[in-house]
């Protein structure tokens, strides 16, 4: 297990975080190959609510976004996570897990009320992401449709990524 350590991004990592993401996805079979432009398109829209990469030895070798999403189509607390990547040549090593611990603890500083992704239930769940019926996304299989309440009720309700979340690669 690596302890990376994780800081929020900073100017001049953008070029880095777009070819982690793109190496990241490559490989992944339900990837459309847009989470590079995915990230770009919510930094211009000042969307990256959190932005953090994780560094190994002074390397950036992860990254992970944060964005406001909607419920219903209202601004209600909920935060979107995602695209998460960690570099290939460094995976299974507990990055991954490291920046989503250190997004959701910011998430929460930052007076969120939740969280929702599009995952894999077998990794997620160990974060205490959970599909719930009282969340939905459009044309999402609702078991990886996933919610992390901080601590109210689960709201009900159908939701919405950012808009960036439709970017395409240029
Ligand atoms: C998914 C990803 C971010 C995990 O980061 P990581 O640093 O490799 O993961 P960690 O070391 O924190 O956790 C390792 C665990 O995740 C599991 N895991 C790794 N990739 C996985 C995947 N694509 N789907 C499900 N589980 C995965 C491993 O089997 C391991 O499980 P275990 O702890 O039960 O043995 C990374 O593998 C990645 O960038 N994948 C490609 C892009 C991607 O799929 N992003 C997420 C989209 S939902």
């Amino acid at each position: 297990m690596t302890t990376p350590t994780i800081r929020d991004e900073a100017t001049g990592d953008e070029g880095t975080i777009r070819s982690i993401t793109t190496a990241a996805f490559v490989t992944v079979p339900y990837s459309q190959g847009t989470e590079a432009a995915i990230i770009d398109a919510l930094r211009r829209d000042e969307a990256l609510t959190v932005s953090l990469v994780a560094l190994d030895e002074g390397e950036i070798v992860g990254h992970i976004a944060f964005s406001p999403a909607t419920i219903d189509g209202e601004q209600r607390g909920w935060f979107g996570v995602g695209p998460l990547s960690v570099r290939p040549d460094r995976q299974n090593r507990g990055i991954g897990g490291s920046l989503v611990r250190a997004g959701l603890e910011r998430l929460r500083a930052l007076g969120a009320k939740g969280c929702v992704l599009v995952g894999k239930p077998n990794y997620y769940e160990r974060f205490g992401f959970k599909a719930d019926a009282r969340l939905t996304l459009d044309g999402v299989p609702p078991q990886y449709f996933q919610a992390l309440s901080f601590g109210g009720e689960l709201p009900r309700g159908s939701v919405s990524f950012h808009p960036g979340f439709g970017a395409k690669d240029e």
